[in-house]
């Protein structure tokens, strides 16, 4: 199968000087989110685990050195609320505003292998919930109050289509993405009035790592003969559409999820 090169083209205008948290910043997905917000402008507090600092620090780094906008890491657990307090005053305290929250974390990787949903258990299925669904919901939370000082902000929730397709052997996750855009919505109608909107990118099977964890070459290969577009997905497909729900380039646009699957999924 024939791959056509990136063309991602110049990054939407509005967001140098304003300060982005993207959360899962220790992973490459979340690696190339902060390295285009900061090629974009946009000074990035990258929050992961602690146990990921040294691949979190080395994406702030990399991308403070390419700039123009800064980078630093902070760690965090999105699954805490003090935790998430400690990012909203990091994050003022360095760059002195909050405009825009990616919610990137997830378990995805960490779910290892896909299984039956009758041998999940209730343990699995209350972690993954803790991190993809309650986990955004507490950096929407967290995030608000700054956001309002700001007279508005932008919050980009990351689902997957595989919340619309029901993909077989990971139902907790495929529940829990599907609930961040049933989210998503919820906070798009209760902060519009603060100027502040909410949306969801559903990516496709990126073909990374972390999928290969899950899914076997045959797998990933009939995944990108499926779409319109017919090739592999990689992280960089995703930066165009993020940073256009971050950046006042799409100012009226809230509660609505943007699926980027080359055409797998039609809404
Ligand atoms: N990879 C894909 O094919 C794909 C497809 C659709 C959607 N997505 C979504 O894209 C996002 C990134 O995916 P990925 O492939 O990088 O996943 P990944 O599992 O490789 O990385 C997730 C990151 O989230 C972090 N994280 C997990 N729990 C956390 C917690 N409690 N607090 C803070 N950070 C935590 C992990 O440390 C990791 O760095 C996820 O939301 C995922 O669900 C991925």
């Amino acid at each position: 199968m024939r791959e056509v090169p990136p063309s991602a083209g110049p990054p939407p205008a509005g967001l140098s000087g304003r300060t982005v948290v993207v959360t899962g910043a220790g992973a490459p997905i979340g690696d190339s989110y902060v390295r285009a917000f900061a090629a974009a402008g946009a000074d990035v507090v990258a929050v992961d685990l602690l146990s990921t600092a040294r691949q979190a620090l080395k994406t702030a780094r990399t991308a403070t050195r390419t700039g123009p906008g800064r980078a630093v890491f902070a760690p965090a657990d999105v699954t805490s609320p003090s935790d998430w307090q400690l990012v909203v005053e990091r994050t003022i305290a360095e760059f002195g505003r909050l405009d825009v929250l990616v919610n990137n974390a997830a378990v995805y990787r960490s779910l290892a292998r896909k299984r039956p949903l009758g041998e999940l258990c209730v343990e699995e299925w209350d972690a993954v919930f803790a991190v993809n669904v309650q986990g955004t919901w507490l950096g929407i939370r967290a995030v608000t109050p700054p956001m309002v000082d700001c007279g508005g902000g932008s919050i980009v929730n990351i689902s997957s289509v595989v919340g619309r397709t029901g993909a077989v052997g990971f139902a907790h996750y495929v529940a829990s993405k599907a609930a961040v855009e049933g989210l998503t919505r919820a906070a798009a109608r209760e902060l519009g009035a603060h100027n502040i909107r909410v949306n969801a990118v559903a990516p496709g099977l990126v073909d990374n790592d972390a999928s290969r964890t899950l899914n076997t070459e045959e797998y990933l290969t009939a995944a990108a003969r499926a779409r319109a577009l017919p090739r592999p997905m990689h992280a960089h497909d995703l930066i165009g559409p993020l940073l256009w729900l971050a950046s006042p380039a799409s100012a009226f646009v809230t509660g609505q999820t943007v699926i980027v699957d080359g055409g797998q999924v039609f809404a």
